[in-house]
């Protein structure tokens, strides 16, 4: 597979999903590790992931997904993406996953948001860009203050998880805002 960056950072880079990468999608999706916070109940395989593959960047430009790999490497360390994308209302929402416990901490979650909030209002010309989060998800919620997002809402006992029903922040950040701090 020749790997080609579509977006170049300083740790990591992000390029498009190849069909090569079913397996890593799979392996991301199930891992245990995340399943407190990105709430992944039921399994799923790389024959499924193939073939949602084959239908990335065809016609729908409502879901933008990325790999994130590490530069020394090359070796994908997770994924990021844009969901629901709407070209009319200029909204988007924001995901991203980085599978293994061994990799977080190490900058990579908050580049690649970086990276991903750039891309949005720098060359999709987005207005807002949102997610939702778990409130006992404080690594992540640090990442997005980090960045620049800020805490809209509390939807309350909004996911299950573990004997427990968790409540969920929205945020979000928006084109002015962006700009604003990229000012600063
Ligand atoms: C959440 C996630 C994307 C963060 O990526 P990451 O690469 O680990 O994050 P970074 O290393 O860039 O930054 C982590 C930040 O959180 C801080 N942090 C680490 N552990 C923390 C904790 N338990 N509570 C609060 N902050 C914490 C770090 O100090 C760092 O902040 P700083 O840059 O101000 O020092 C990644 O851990 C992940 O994919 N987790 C599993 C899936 C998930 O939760 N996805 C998001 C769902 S909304």
């Amino acid at each position: 597979m020749v790997t080609r960056a579509f977006i170049n950072g300083k740790k990591i880079f992000l390029r498009p999903v190849e069909l090569e990468d079913a397996e890593f999608l799979a392996f991301c999706l199930n891992s245990p590790d995340i399943r407190p916070t990105f709430f992944t109940n039921f399994p799923t395989n790389a024959s499924r992931q193939t073939e949602l593959i084959r239908n990335l960047y065809k016609d729908s430009r409502e879901y933008v997904p990325f790999i994130i790999c590490e530069k020394k490497q090359g070796q994908a360390v997770g994924i990021t993406a844009f969901h629901r994308m709407d070209l009319v209302s200029r909204t988007a929402i924001y995901s991203i996953i980085i599978p293994e416990k061994k990799n977080w901490d190490k900058g990579y979650g908050t580049e690649a948001t970086r990276l991903m909030v750039a891309y949005g209002f720098d060359v999709l010309n987005l207005n807002r860009i949102q997610l939702h989060v778990s409130a006992l998800n404080t690594r992540g919620i640090k990442v997005y203050e980090n960045v620049g997002f800020v805490k809209e809402g509390l939807l309350r006992q909004a996911m299950y998880h573990n004997d427990e029903y968790c409540d969920f922040y929205v945020m979000a950040i928006l084109r002015q805002e962006y700009y604003q701090r990229k000012e600063k």
